[in-house]
Order: C-alpha cells, then structure tokens, then sequence
C-alpha cells in the first residue's frame, strides 16, 4: 500500500469523523428489492452467473503440503477436484470421471500418486490427462488425448489458492487489482494456516454477509465487544471495480493494540492502516479479510439453500516458528468467535422477516454503501437484462469508485 493510499484512507477517516452528512452529491440509495434474498427465479440467476463464475477462495497451500495431494471442494455444490502436480503446480479440476462420471477421489482430502476412477478403473495423471483404461480393445479408436479432465480455472493470491468454473474469466489478479498490492506489505509469503471453523446458519447467505460489509451495527450488537475499541463514526470506505470494496475503521484511543494480539509475532512492515486501525477487505462476492499485523481470519459465506448458509473462518498468521501454533491462538479465535456469535444472532429471525409480508425492502445509509455496491456487482454478474425488472436495483455508485 503506497504512502498516497495510506494517507487517502488516514483523510477519509478524518472526514468521516467531522462529517454531518453524506458526502457532497452522493446520492441516495434507492431500496433494494426483497425479492433478491427470497425469489427462487432470482437465486437460480445468482447461483449460475455469479457463484459458478466467480473467483472463490479456496484454500491456503499448507493445506496440499505434497505433490498428490489434494481436496475435494464442493462449496458450491458442484464436486471439484484441487490437486499439487508431481511438478509442484496446483490445478483444479472437476472431479468427474470422462467415462461415466465415477468420482476421482472420494474424501475430503488426502494424497494419491495418480487419479484413479473408483467405477471402471480409467486411470489420470496428477495433471488432468487419462493415461489408461481397462480393456482398451472394447474402446477403438478412442483418442486418449480428448479425453483430459475438464478443468476449472485455479490461480494464486500469494499462498491462497482461489479457482474459478468461468473458463473465460478475467486471471485473478487482475480481478481483484489493487489487492495485490496492499497485500504486499504483509509479507504474505510467510503466512501459514493456524486453523479453520465453521458454523451453519439458516439464514439467506448474503443477511451474514451484508453484516460484514458495515459496521452500523456495531453500537447495537457489538455493544460490549467491537463498539468500546472501535469508532464506526469514522469508517472511511473504498469501493473499487469488480465489486471489491475496503473499508477503514480507526480505534476509539490511537494506541489501543487488541489485546487478543499480545505476544503474538507482527509484521513490522504493515502500514499504520492496518497496525494503529482496522481494515476489512471484500474479494468480491464472499471473502472478508480483517487483517492485522498479527493475523488474518478469511471469513467465508458459502450458501447451503436459498434459505441456509455457512460461514468459515480461516485463521493465517505469520509463520510462527514451525510446530503447532501457539497456544495464544486458542483464547483470540475464543474472543472472535464471542463476537460472531453476536453477529450470528439475527440470522434466523431475518430469515423468517424475509419471508414475511412485513418485509418490503432495504433502505441502505450512506455509511451502508458498501453492500448497495456489492448488488450492483450482482446484476452485472447475471446481466440486467435477464434480471426481472422488479428486482433489479439501479446503477449510481459507479462515480464514487476509486481511480487508479
Ligand atoms: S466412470 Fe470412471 S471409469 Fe467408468
Ligand atoms: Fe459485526
């Protein structure tokens, strides 16, 4: 993060502050239409154009340590296969069998020499290509070499493997630009996995993820928790192309260290955005990253339903050492998961609101901007015009976006 967006943000929080309105010709957000968290039609749309086309974090590479190995993801329903190749590189690919569809691997994760289908035996290497199969004299003719596994886009943010079933899509980091470059002053490279948890919800996935994208919230639910080191009042925002966004948060006192993060090794490069406040990033559509000098959880919203979702946290730290992660570790995810707990709380009883004629709409502040922008993203995703009329929402925060 260069020193301009350093002091970009250290202005916009002072603005932030100071300001008794919204910003000089913002303008106001129009409501967002129920039928976006409910309409079977709508969820179908959201489903096949932004979930299965979009570039989804999909884990770190600690977590396939070893050429074959690999893990079988299906946060998205479809069963995908990610694999480290005899030549260290990591691909993906769907985990279908060419022949009938057997299954690749059958568990979760694990570590083979070769990709074997469980069903008639058709044998592929670590790289995708079917290398032999049973009974050859009863297939003739058959061209081997067509015959691949079909595979899904898998490209790296540092050590963060994301993939993508969009063959066509943008490569990642010129996706999620300028990310990359803020990133950088974390020294990415040596941060390692120190744990995953996961919690279901039956709520709509984006009522969880709309609260993360603001922190309006904070004085209600956080109220002893987030709201007595936080100041929301002074959240200054950067919404960016793609459906990215950051926001900034400055600590009530500016010496105020968590102390959750006490003895824990920090990355002394890290700018004062991220050592003396409190940045969240949005990976547009479902990746939430709060990062600290100390350590990241990559909050993950996955849907399980139109009315149920999952949320993950995966917990990175700067490399501590080797070994098991300190025992430290244990009493601050212990603390987070206290405040997820608070913003865990509504889900169900938002979920029944939605499907109630009581709910007709969310009119979003100034300072909840950032989701108003996350639906813009969504229906260019689906394209507007196959989006019923009713439910899409108009176009307006295209101005306010960062120039780069
Ligand atoms: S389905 Fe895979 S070998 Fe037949
Ligand atoms: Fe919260």
């Amino acid at each position: 993060m260069d020193t301009a967006t350093v002091e970009r943000f250290l202005e916009g929080m002072r603005y932030e502050t100071e300001r008794t309105g919204p910003r000089e010709g913002f303008p106001s957000l129009p409501d967002i239409p129920a039928g976006r968290y409910t309409d079977p039609a709508f969820l179908s749309l959201e489903s096949q154009f932004m979930w299965h086309r979009s570039w989804l974090y999909a884990c770190h590479v600690d977590e396939l340590p070893e050429p074959g190995s690999y893990l079988l993801w299906k946060k998205t329903g479809t069963p995908i296969l990610i694999v480290r190749g005899k030549d260290d590189v990591i691909r993906a690919f769907y985990n279908t069998c060419r022949h009938r569809g057997g299954p690749l691997v059958k568990t979760a994760c694990g570590k083979v020499d070769g990709l074997v289908c469980g069903y008639h035996g058709w044998t592929y290497s670590l790289d995708g290509t079917l290398v032999n199969l049973r009974d050859k004299r009863d297939f003739p003719g058959l061209d081997l070499s067509t015959r691949s596994l079909i595979g899904v886009r898998c490209e790296r943010f540092y050590n963060w493997v994301f993939i993508n079933e969009d063959p066509a899509a943008q490569p990642l980091l010129q996706h999620v630009h300028p990310f990359f470059d803020y990133f950088r002053q974390f020294q990415p490279e040596c941060w390692r996995l120190v744990a995953q948890e996961g919690f279901d919800v039956n709520c709509n996935v984006k009522v969880l993820l709309d609260a993360f994208l603001e922190v309006y919230h904070l004085k209600s639910i956080h109220q002893s928790t987030v709201d007595r080191f936080l100041d929301h009042r002074g959240t200054t925002i950067a919404l960016y192309r793609n459906g990215h966004s950051i926001m900034v948060t400055p600590n009530r006192r500016p010496d105020w260290q968590d102390p959750g993060t006490r003895g824990m090794r920090r990355i002394e490069s890290a700018t004062v955005i991220s050592s003396k406040n409190n940045p969240s990033f949005n990976f547009y559509p479902n990746l939430v990253a709060p990062v600290d000098p100390s350590g990241v959880p990559f909050l993950l919203f996955w849907p399980t339903s139109d009315r149920s979702m999952r949320i993950e946290c995966h917990w990175f730290a700067p490399d501590w050492g080797g070994g098991a992660p300190p025992e430290l570790w244990k009493t601050r995810i212990a603390n987070f998961d206290r405040i997820l707990d608070e913003d865990l709380q509504f889900g169900p009883q938002i979920q029944e609101s939605l499907m109630s004629p009581g709910f007709r709409g969310i009119p979003l502040s100034y300072q909840e901007r950032r989701i108003y922008h996350w639906h813009e993203e969504l229906d260019r995703r689906i394209g507007r015009e196959r989006i019923p009329e009713d439910l899409r929402i108009k176009p307006v925060l295209e101005p306010f976006y960062e120039k780069l």
